[in-house]
């Protein structure tokens, strides 16, 4: 080989900014493939044992085998793949994770990430103009759900420190996701009941399994509904009302009107609970990120800051509001405020 090409080709780096964005879009073709990969089944298949290519293609019932051959060839050149005796299989950390049992919230995270983050930079320019916003928050459900697993360890502590004691504990949990919440006020305190009340139906239907799985279908009800009109199960009085990355769902208007609502139905010793992420202020890449999306979709809303809903609060009659600090550098954070 002439080292002149070489040499020709590394004059490319010269161009401000090259080296950096290269590493980038390595970094960015690798998530691609992981995307790809996982959602076509293909890092799936190939964890099961290593295949051939035409085999692959049988497992996967693919119809167009030049694809998946050129998606198998970019997971060699990014090391996620390696090719023996004409037989693929994992090789990188990054596919072998998103396919590992424990994995499901990483392969959420690469899923969220190509998905329903991209799209809102992709349309950020149209949108910004006055186009129309995205309109498949009840498309994302799923991956969300799957993706808020990861904050489930931090909540669980919150959880913990909130309910530890308490003689009487019914709790109604609004937007329950998962229901995890409603699983760790039970672990820390067996006197826990209530509802956990979600408006996505397939949300609702996999809290209700879960709880069902769990052990707990006569300590808890899942109810599918709308907060902004209550179903009877969610009438109260409730001791603890929980509200997990839930009140960037609702303009500052309806946030006001919700709150005062959820004051209603606590008992008079009764406590509300928010965790969600506040608005980056330019210290926290992840809110910041999501708020990118918030502002982009129908149906969300821009993060607002601890302040803010701290006024909100004291303004629908909440007292001894108390701040929760989970992480350094991170506006992940939990509220409590009293009756
Ligand atoms: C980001 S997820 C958070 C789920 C869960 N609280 C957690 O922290 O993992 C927000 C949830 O709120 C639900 N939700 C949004 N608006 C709602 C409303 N008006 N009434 C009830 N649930 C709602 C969504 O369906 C979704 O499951």
């Amino acid at each position: 080989m002439n080292p002149r090409y070489t040499l020709s080709f590394l004059h490319l780096f010269k161009i401000p900014g090259m080296l950096p964005i290269m590493k980038d879009w390595q970094a960015f073709i690798r998530t691609l493939f992981l995307f790809a990969g996982y959602e076509s089944g293909l890092l799936q298949a190939l964890s099961q044992a290593p295949c051939t290519k035409e085999a692959l293609a049988q497992k996967l019932g693919a119809k167009r085998q030049e694809l998946m051959e050129a998606l198998l060839d970019v997971g060699l050149a990014c090391k996620e793949l390696e090719l023996k005796d004409q037989k693929y299989s994992l090789k990188g950390k990054r596919s072998r994770a998103v396919v590992n049992p424990k994995g499901d919230m990483v392969a959420a995270m690469i899923q969220a990430n190509v998905g329903y983050y991209c799209d809102a930079y992709r349309n950020f320019t149209n949108r910004l103009f006055g186009g129309e916003l995205g309109d498949d928050l009840e498309e994302i459900g799923d991956v969300v759900a799957r993706f808020s697993k990861g904050i489930e360890p931090i909540v669980r502590d919150f959880v913990k420190a909130i309910v530890t004691g308490k003689q009487s504990l019914r709790i109604l949990d609004v937007g329950c996701g998962t229901a995890f919440f409603l699983q760790s006020a039970y672990s820390v305190n067996p006197t826990a009941t209530g509802v956990g009340l979600d408006i996505d139906p397939a949300v609702a239907r996999q809290a209700r399994e879960n709880i069902a799985a769990w052990g707990l279908s006569e300590r808890f009800a899942v109810v599918q509904g709308d907060i902004r009109h209550p179903p009877q199960e969610a009438a109260g009085p409730f001791d603890l009302i929980n509200m997990s990355s839930m009140l960037y769902y609702f303009s500052p208007e309806e946030r006001a009107e919700l709150l005062s609502d959820m004051h209603a139905r606590l008992s008079p010793s009764g406590m509300l609970s928010v965790v969600m992420n506040f608005d980056s202020q330019g210290k926290d890449l992840a809110a910041a990120n999501l708020n990118v999306v918030n502002c982009s979709l129908k149906g969300l809303y821009s993060l607002p800051s601890r302040e803010e809903i701290g006024e909100t609060l004291r303004a629908c009659g909440f007292r001894q509001i108390k701040e929760h600090n989970f992480l350094p550098a991170s506006t992940f954070q939990g509220l409590t405020a009293q009756v």
